[in-house]
């Protein structure tokens, strides 16, 4: 797989690809992340990339020129299975889009700024549009390392144990179960004694009750579907 993120804030996605699973898929050659400075397709001496917006009101909208011309530039070299647009009013990004994206070979990834980007470039380039949460971010950057970031792990040989991506939290619309690892007795808080009884029929049911539980009580918007 590879990403291609298109930001004005490059140092931002640093961190996270420069770590953790993104750093060990990359350095497997499983995915590539490539992260594009927008600036450089800037206008003007000042490279400029936003700009005001038609009809008035507070806030710079970031221009059409610049982000085509960056898309088209990337769309030189390959085919992308899909062109995301990082925004607060994007549909609620969840486990099964992860899902569903980690199938894809080429994604390329959109972080707007200030009041977002102009709607041309939604209607005619973006192909999905995503948020991470009802809350509003400075900027798409954050929310697109998260995304890659749940992309990524999920894509065969990029975690060391192939089955834990299938037992997250949400793959079967549950809340994960509780763990616990040792000491047996932390200062009088005790281990759930099945989990170290060695019935693994009785440790796989009280997990399966413990999941149900903590979303019925935590999650039950997860059980009505
Ligand atoms: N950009 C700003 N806020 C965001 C959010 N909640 N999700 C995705 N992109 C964003």
């Amino acid at each position: 797989m590879r990403i291609d993120i298109i930001t004005v804030l490059p140092e931002l996605l640093e961190g996270p690809f420069a770590h953790s699973i993104l750093k060990r898929a990359e350095d497997k050659g499983i995915a590539e992340v490539h992260i594009h400075q927008l600036r450089n397709y800037g206008v003007g001496k000042h490279q400029q990339v936003d700009d005001y917006q038609y009809g008035g009101g507070a806030g710079m909208v970031m221009q059409c020129g610049p982000l085509v011309d960056c898309i088209e530039d990337l769309q030189k070299d390959r085919e992308y299975d899909a062109i995301l647009y990082m925004t607060p009013d994007g549909k609620r990004y969840d486990q099964g889009d992860a899902n569903q994206l980690s199938m894809l070979g080429n994604l390329m990834i959109i972080c707007g700024h200030y009041k977002g980007i102009d709607q041309r470039v939604r209607d005619h380039w973006v192909t999905h549009e995503y948020s991470i949460g009802d809350y509003v971010l400075s900027g798409g950057e954050l929310a697109a390392a998260v995304i890659s970031d749940s992309i990524i792990r999920l894509i065969p040989g990029v975690l060391n144990d192939e089955t834990s991506a299938l037992t997250d939290s949400f793959q079967d619309d549950l809340l994960a179960p509780p763990v616990y690892t040792r000491p047996e007795d932390f200062r009088g808080h005790k281990v759930p004694e099945v989990l170290t009884s060695g019935n693994f029929k009785a440790i796989e049911a009280w997990r399966e009750e413990e999941a149900y539980k903590r979303t019925k009580a935590r999650r039950p918007d997860l059980l009505e579907d």
